[in-house]
């Protein structure tokens, strides 16, 4: 088989020449001593990575990594950088680079680094005319949006999910971060690998250390038996640390030192274990405020915001809430097998209107009981619930129709509410629920409301 070419970017002629004697055995070399130099080399001989310096004179290797990567075919670029420039690296990466090294480079590793990234490059390439179907069926077709602030998410996702940047996805609650670090994953080279979550809010401290990095046998009571974390089973997939703003000081120190050296050990375990992860956070806290009450370590905020995603809440992009309310309308009258015909214009101005505390979530599950409770053939003003309706801030609605309630809670809830609004009217209220006087009657019985 043909070796891969690989062109070797430095202004110093000792570092080109000694990477490119360890690396002659395994790969076709080409060499540069500039950034202009390395693009002529390109129009020459197309190559399948491209290793240069960040700091050169001329054209440093950032430019160049655009430049490259404005090319076609794409070769994937790995960046060398003394330690101090960790950021422009991190910028680099932001522009498209695979990774980045650290300089004295250290051989071994560079080893690896490249030939993940080759790989990476096969599978992009493979993939490549399958790019649109996955991006439908696994990625993005998920997340429904068309509004601006949406195509921007749409276009940082594409543009570093093939990367093995590690991204920050923040923005309120209900917003969507999860489909958005599920999207990453599924748009990525590592999609046949694992997307493993945690949940970091769910665990105690020392719960979550192990869940993270497992355990070996007798670490501490109750650890009859040795476990892997959840690193070691995510390792060539994604790991995603959901509420990541929630973890406790002490594993955040050990979060960045995996970060730092890409390898940890098990609690209570001595074997150093190396492995390969993608990582993805998420949370729906201000982390740099956290960072400024010194709730949360800057350092750590700084390898996990390498790419950020914003989520914008639903009432930034009202755009978008028609489109939302008729999907969920298609979605849940399919599973209902309701053959509702829509909104009718109020309906939709009150919901349009409204502020979404909760977000898509919220806006999902009203849809939901809407297209469940509703007996016309259109969702009414009348199926939208009062608090909904009355707007306010609201805040209200973060109780009993925002939650997770059941189906049974929530339509006893807008039967109690009818009967409210209509001073204990049955008739009055069986009316504006859409339903005969029979079924209200039987309803009441069934709920025991009187
Ligand atoms: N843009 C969207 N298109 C379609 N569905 C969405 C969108 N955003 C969110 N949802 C849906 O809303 C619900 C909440 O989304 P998700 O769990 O991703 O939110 P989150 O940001 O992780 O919230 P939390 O901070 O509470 O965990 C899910 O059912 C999800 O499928
Ligand atoms: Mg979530």
């Amino acid at each position: 088989m043909k070796k891969p070419a690989i062109l070797i970017v430095d202004d110093e002629r000792n570092t080109r020449e000694g990477l490119a004697r360890a690396l002659r055995r395994h790969y076709e070399i080409h060499l540069a001593e500039s950034g202009m130099a390395a693009l002529n080399v390109l129009d020459a001989h197309p190559v399948d990575a491209v290793l240069t310096d960040l700091r050169m004179p001329g054209m440093d290797g950032l430019t160049l990594v655009r430049r490259v990567l404005a090319r076609d075919p794409q070769p994937v670029c790995i960046l060398l950088t003394a330690y101090g420039n960790v950021e422009t690296a991190v910028e680099a990466m932001k522009n498209g680079a695979y990774d980045f090294l650290t300089k004295p480079v250290n051989l071994d590793r560079l080893e690896v680094v490249l030939k993940r990234a080759l790989e990476s490059r096969t599978l992009v390439a493979t993939n490549r005319s399958l790019r649109q179907q996955l991006d439908e069926k696994y990625g993005m077709e998920q997340i429904i949006g068309e509004s601006g602030p949406m195509q921007a998410v749409f276009d940082t996702i594409r543009q570093v999910a093939p990367s093995r940047a590690t991204v920050l996805i923040q923005g309120e609650s209900g917003t969507g971060k999860e489909l958005v670090a599920h999207a990453l994953h599924n748009l990525s080279p590592r999609k046949k690998n694992p997307f493993v979550a945690v949940h970091c809010a769910a665990l105690s401290d020392n719960l979550l250390e192990s869940e993270l990095f497992g355990h070996e046998r007798g670490a501490f009571t109750g650890a009859t038996e040795a476990r892997k974390g959840r690193f070691e089973l995510a390792d060539g997939g994604s790991l995603f640390l959901d509420e990541i703003g929630e973890i406790q000081a002490s594993t955040q120190v050990k979060l960045l030192r995996v970060m730092e050296e890409r390898s940890f050990e098990r609690v209570g375990g001595v074997e150093t274990l190396d492995v390969d992860v993608r990582l993805i956070a998420a949370t729906n806290r201000d982390l740099r405020v956290m960072v400024e009450e010194e709730k949360f370590r800057e350092d750590l905020y700084f390898r996990l915001n390498v790419v950020q995603i914003t989520l914008p809440p639903l009432r930034e992009r009202r755009d978008d809430i028609p489109l939302l309310l008729n999907s969920f309308l298609h979605q849940f009258r399919e599973e209902n097998g309701r053959t509702l015909e829509g909104f009718t214009p109020d309906a939709l101005e009150a919901l349009n209107q409204y502020r979404w505390p909760g977000n898509i979530r919220e806006l999902r599950n009203l849809v939901e009981r809407m297209v469940v409770l509703s007996r016309g053939d259109k969702i009414t003003l009348r199926d939208v619930p009062r608090e909904v309706r009355e707007g306010g801030d609201g805040k209200k609605t973060s109780g009993p129709l925002a939650g997770a309630v059941s189906m049974e809670q929530a339509e006893k809830r807008m039967i109690e509410q009818a009967l409210n609004d209509n001073d204990g009217n049955r008739t009055l209220a069986a009316k504006q629920l859409g339903i005969s006087r029979r079924t209200l009657h039987r309803k009441l019985n069934e709920f025991g409301l009187r």
